[in-house]
């Protein structure tokens, strides 16, 4: 018998379904209370308490722990996956064939290559744009190039083309946003290298010589934009969706959401964290110093990579990350003093009262910046990277949403302005200050 429960308004009582998951999550359907019950609605900021959809992508667990795509568990697909086939699992729902991830990789290396005149947008930026401000004009700048993609709804193979594209893409655009910062030649894509190699060799290589694949790295890099890939429907995630519900172009809906992924709540704390641990390292106060900074209710500071909205106990992509720190390092004979301090940092915030009340753990943020910092990517870059781990995941919840034709995102408020009053010349207003 399908669940219900009772809403009581005065006297009154309202039936509201139960919509239950595959996991026993449950969500009361309150699609009908505005009409139902003559104008109440609910009031919930941040959506902490509100589901905005139901989805078969990613499931999270936030008081276990649990992490899975398409119903495998992260530990298992980061270990033994590559960011590419996990890619593929999250948009079409399955892990590809052998066959089917040749087709897929052969339609990926067609267009990695971008616009020529893309290269006059890099060339337009003053010289200290912040790269995530590029990424997002120039994705959503790829709509002009392909006009075909503004309609949304023209069908599987162009929304499909505009998916293929957008992967293929990415790297591309990354890259030569990086090489134009550092004053370097661009370097094209060479479709002979796996997407991560390429990735790579883009990013680091020079026209002047064999780029030296390091494949300890190019191990570390997969695991990140696995670990990256998708989060169910976390800010910039929500963004995409919401953007792409009115049927605005892929392009501008990704774009969108690269610039949620901006602001240092989000993605951008990979940012801030080694910006943090930087400032402890060269004596800004030692790691008490910055805990108790982030206590205090008077100091906007936060402890940049902790806490999350939904993890409660711990974010499982922060112990693999923080395991891979540990290793790569020790490959690449990094001796890292940061990583010495994330790990005080933890532990004194992890036996702190205040961090322990609050279910405050390092999130995925806390340790990549790291790892990415001892690849040699550049601090301002880091949110980038995560931008690009989480396209495939923003393409399959867009994917999702317009598959299963919900409505244009439009929440409700609750008005708590001035009542209605009369005009008033100017001659007769008196200053309110
Ligand atoms: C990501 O949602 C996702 O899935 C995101 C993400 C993904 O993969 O897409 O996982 C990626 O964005 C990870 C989060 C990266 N951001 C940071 O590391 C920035 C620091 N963290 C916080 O700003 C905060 O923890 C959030 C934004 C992550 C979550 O904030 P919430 O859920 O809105 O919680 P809150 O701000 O209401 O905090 C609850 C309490 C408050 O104290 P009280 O008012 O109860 O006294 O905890 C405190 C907060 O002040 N708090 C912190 C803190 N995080 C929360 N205090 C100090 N340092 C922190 N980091």
């Amino acid at each position: 018998m399908a669940e219900k429960v009772i809403l009581k308004i005065k006297k009154k009582e309202y039936e509201l379904p139960v919509v239950v998951g595959s996991e026993k999550e449950k969500g009361i359907d309150i699609s009908k209370l505005r009409g139902a019950t003559g104008g109440y609605t609910t009031l919930d900021y941040g959506f902490k308490n509100t589901g905005s959809t139901t989805s078969g992508i990613t499931f999270l667990n936030g008081e276990q722990g649990i992490l899975r795509y398409r119903g495998y568990p992260i530990e298992q697909l980061a270990g033994k996956s590559s960011f590419l086939e996990v890619a593929y699992l999250l948009i079409y729902g399955e892990l590809p064939t052998k066959a089917e991830f040749e087709s897929f990789k052969n339609e990926i290396t067609k267009h990695t290559l971008v616009h020529e005149d893309i290269r006059k947008f890099l060339d337009a930026y003053p010289e200290r744009t912040h790269p995530m401000g590029q990424l997002s004009s120039m994705i959503g700048s790829l709509a002009a190039f392909y006009p075909e993609s503004l309609d949304p709804n023209r069908g599987e193979d162009e929304v499909n083309r505009t998916i293929i594209r957008l992967l293929a893409k990415m790297p591309t655009l990354v890259s030569w946003i990086h090489k134009r910062h550092m004053g370097h030649p661009v370097i094209y894509p060479n479709n002979s290298l796996s997407y991560v190699e390429n990735f790579m060799r883009m990013f680091f290589g020079f026209p002047t010589e064999e780029y030296d694949m390091d494949p300890v790295i190019v191990s570390a890099m997969e695991k990140l934009l696995i670990l990256h890939a998708d989060h169910e429907q976390n800010c910039s995630t929500a963004t995409v969706r919401i953007v792409g519900s009115s049927h605005a172009p892929l392009y501008a809906a990704i774009s969108a959401g690269i610039s949620a992924l901006w602001g240092p709540l989000h993605g951008g704390a990979n940012q801030a964290v080694i910006e943090m641990l930087n400032q402890i390292h060269h004596g800004e106060g030692d790691v008490n110093h910055w805990v108790d900074k982030a206590k205090s209710k008077e100091d906007p500071f936060r402890l940049m990579g902790f806490g999350h909205r939904v993890y409660k106990n711990f974010d499982p992509r922060a112990n693999i990350i923080k395991k891979a720190c540990d290793d790569i390092l020790k490959k690449l004979k990094i001796d890292d003093p940061l990583l010495e301090i994330a790990k005080q940092l933890e532990e004194v915030a992890l036996k702190d009262e205040y961090f322990i009340k609050r279910n405050l753990y390092p999130n995925v943020d806390f340790y990549s910046g790291i790892i990415y910092k001892a690849i040699s990517f550049p601090t301002e870059m880091f949110t980038v990277l995560f931008a690009l781990g989480r396209l495939p995941g923003w393409i399959a919840q867009w994917k999702e949403m317009m598959t299963d034709k919900q409505p244009i995102g439009r929440p409700r408020q609750v008005y708590t302005g001035e009542n209605e009053r009369k005009y008033t010349a100017i001659s007769k207003r008196k200053s309110k200050k």
